[in-house]
């Protein structure tokens, strides 16, 4: 790997990935977000890891996609790259993600933070969706995934303006779960990332994708999706013992059976 930096055990079950162009502000270059898609897959396969936490330096998360790669390519060539394959296989990684955010998380960084399930800011994080200020717009899921977190006369103002807001603004938005000083965002992300893998990943599993179902369907099918998952839990042995547990008045040992 030459742009990111993978350590499947970070922690007990939590997995880190970090973001390795500090030069390019972490700019999503195509090979970048290859490397990116085959580690999630990776790590997917790998049981010991319940939780990934992904991340770039103090500076910046990411600046956004490569504007050097992208200048003068044509609207065919972007099709023939097909980003959306990339995005895709990034979003459809099945475990709970948490974006650990410090500096800029701008365009396809701001869009790669809200594919994360969680984002943990530092106080120095800036998110926008500058794309407009170069002549273009959000592609990698910005105008829908921005709208639906901060709704849409702030989601119109970031895209049409291409301003930043501050990790406070992010914070007051809903866009980010909280803001933390400098030195202590990959901390508190890690802690978060700790109590989800205390819990019993199968559970975990089904209900991240019900809460995400809920961002593309309707109300009905959405708790339809929703009761399937929850009855797919008593198929675990985490569901015996994570209720055992409970009569019995101890911690629960969740296995991921
Ligand atoms: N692509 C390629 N290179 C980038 C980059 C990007 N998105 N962002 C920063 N860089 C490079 C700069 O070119 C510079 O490289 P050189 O040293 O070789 O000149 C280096 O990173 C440092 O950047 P700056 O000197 O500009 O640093 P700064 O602190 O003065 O400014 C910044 C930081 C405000 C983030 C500024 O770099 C900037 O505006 N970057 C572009 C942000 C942007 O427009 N992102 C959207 C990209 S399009 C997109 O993402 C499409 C999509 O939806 C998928």
């Amino acid at each position: 790997m030459d742009f990111i930096k993978v350590t499947s055990s970070y922690e007990e079950h939590i997995a880190l990935i970090e973001l390795n162009r500090p030069k390019e502000l972490n700019a999503l270059n195509l090979q970048l977000m290859q490397e990116l898609a085959d580690s999630l897959e990776t790590l997917n396969q790998d049981e010991n890891v319940r939780v990934i936490i992904l991340t770039g330096n103090e500076k910046a998360f990411a600046a956004g996609a490569d504007i050097k790669q992208m200048a003068e390519k044509s609207a065919i060539d972007m099709l023939r790259i097909d980003q959306l394959t990339l995005w895709n296989r990034i979003r459809n990684n099945g475990k709970p993600l948490i974006a650990a955010v410090s500096g800029f998380a701008l365009g396809g960084g701001c869009e790669l933070a809200m594919i994360c399930d969680m984002i943990i800011a530092s106080e120095t994080a800036k998110f926008g969706q500058p794309e407009i200020r170069i002549g273009v717009m959000p592609g990698g899921g910005g105008t829908q995934r921005l709208t639906r977190a901060v709704g849409k006369a702030r989601a119109m103002e970031m895209v049409l303006t291409g301003k930043f807001i501050s990790a406070d603004e992010a914070l007051s938005y809903g866009l980010v779960n909280r803001v933390v000083p400098v030195e202590m965002y990959l901390y508190e992300a890690v802690s978060l990332a700790k109590d989800i893998a205390s819990m019993s990943p199968i559970a975990a599993r089904l209900a991240r994708e019900a809460v995400n179902r809920s961002f593309e369907t309707h109300l009905d099918e959405g708790l339809q999706f929703e009761r399937k998952n929850y009855y797919l839990t008593y198929a675990s042995g985490d569901q015996k013992e994570g209720m055992r547990a409970f009569l019995e008045k101890r911690k629960p040992d969740f296995k991921g059976e």
